[in-house]
């Protein structure tokens, strides 16, 4: 073992003048393994201009959607960027990027992210799957080891923005994340309209204080479905949305039009940011596109890169750039 500190004839190390037992040997092992990955991180973390947290307090409100909305929209303005895919049990990040099946490249120990739309760099716990079916049962401590381990051995290369998506929860696996990787910019909590999601996001916004790491603001998806339409040039429309309400529209000098309706109730993202003194980055519709995307590979804002959706997409994350330009240097300290 050339790189190892650790000899096995060294009469101070241990107890015994035979030098370190076969324990205390893998003890220090493991503690040389450890800081070599911990150096490893920080390099790591130098080499990404920002990283950011996508989180939310309730599964299925669209995490995944919105970390790869985020990278893809990020990318489709010119950064590099890659995606990190903290769920072990229920990964879909690889399906969303269209890299079903694909397998890590690993050299000299290091791992090799799959490169998906846009050239977005993909880390996916999906990638140790054998087959997608059989979901990963792995207990906490192995589970927050292999997190590391993540981190500390993918050679991400240069990057401007990190987007890390997690499983649902204020589990342990955010907590792993803020402690192993340095200077994260910030999380940004997904929330859908709906009451009970909204309280879960409440959650997610108290946890974000015990983390250190400062809340970038609230998304709120799901927030309405976009119908769109032609007719005459420059003419005014009334169009009647669930519940009779009366959304008014003009088309444009083409005769296109478009206009978001509220399905479910509209405005509570707002109002949770609000209520806790946290920025709104804003809205995302309700697409079904974003389904077929999560189904046949092909992500929505690749699939339209100038559709409604995209442009919701662009909107929140300049939102989340003047967020990481203002809160730069501001409550960073990773406990
Ligand atoms: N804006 C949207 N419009 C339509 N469907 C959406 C939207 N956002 C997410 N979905 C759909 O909702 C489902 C759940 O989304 P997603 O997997 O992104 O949620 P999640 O929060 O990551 O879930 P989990 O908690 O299981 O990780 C998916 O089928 C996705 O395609
Ligand atoms: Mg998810």
């Amino acid at each position: 073992m050339s790189d190892s500190p650790v000899s096995t004839h060294d009469p101070k190390g241990g107890e015994s003048t035979d030098g370190p037992s076969a324990q205390q040997q893998k003890q220090m092992e493991s503690a040389y393994a450890n800081m070599k990955r911990k150096m490893a991180m920080q390099e790591i973390g130098k080499k990404i201009k920002h990283k950011i947290m996508v989180l939310s307090g309730k599964g299925g409100v669209g995490k995944s959607t919105v970390s790869t909305g985020l990278a893809l929209s990020l990318a489709q303005q010119g950064h590099t960027v890659g995606i990190l895919d903290i769920d072990i049990t229920g990964p879909n990040v690889p399906k969303m990027m269209g890299l079903d099946g694909k397998r890590l490249h690993v050299e000299q120990g290091r791992i090799h992210p799959a490169q998906g739309h846009l050239g977005v760099k993909v880390i996916s716990m999906a990638f140790l799957l054998e087959d997608e079916d059989t979901p990963v049962v792995w207990r906490g401590p192995i589970k927050l080891g292999a997190i590391q381990q993540f981190i500390g051995d993918v050679e991400w290369g240069e990057l401007d923005y990190l987007v890390i998506d997690f499983p649902p929860g204020t589990s342990d696996e955010p907590l792993t994340v803020a402690q192993s990787l340095p200077d994260i910019d910030g999380m940004v909590i997904v929330t859908t309209p709906q009451d009970v999601a909204l309280l879960d996001s409440r959650k997610s916004i108290t946890f974000s204080e015990s983390l250190k790491v400062p809340v970038l603001g609230v998304v709120e998806n799901m927030s309405g479905y976009t119908i769109s339409g032609t007719t005459s040039p420059e003419v005014s429309l009334e169009i009647a949305g669930p519940g009779g309400k009366k959304h008014k529209v003009t088309s444009d000098k083409d005769g296109n039009f478009n206009v978001t309706l509220d399905i479910f109730k509209q405005g509570g993202g707002k109002s949770t940011a609000n209520e806790f003194g946290v920025p709104f980055l804003g809205e995302l519709p309700f697409d079904p596109g974003f389904v077929r995307g999560g189904d046949d590979g092909v992500h929505r804002i690749v699939s339209e890169p100038e559709g409604a959706s995209a442009i919701a997409f662009a909107k929140v994350v300049e939102a989340i750039k003047s967020q990481i330009g203002t809160s730069e240097g501001q409550g960073l300290e990773i406990i």
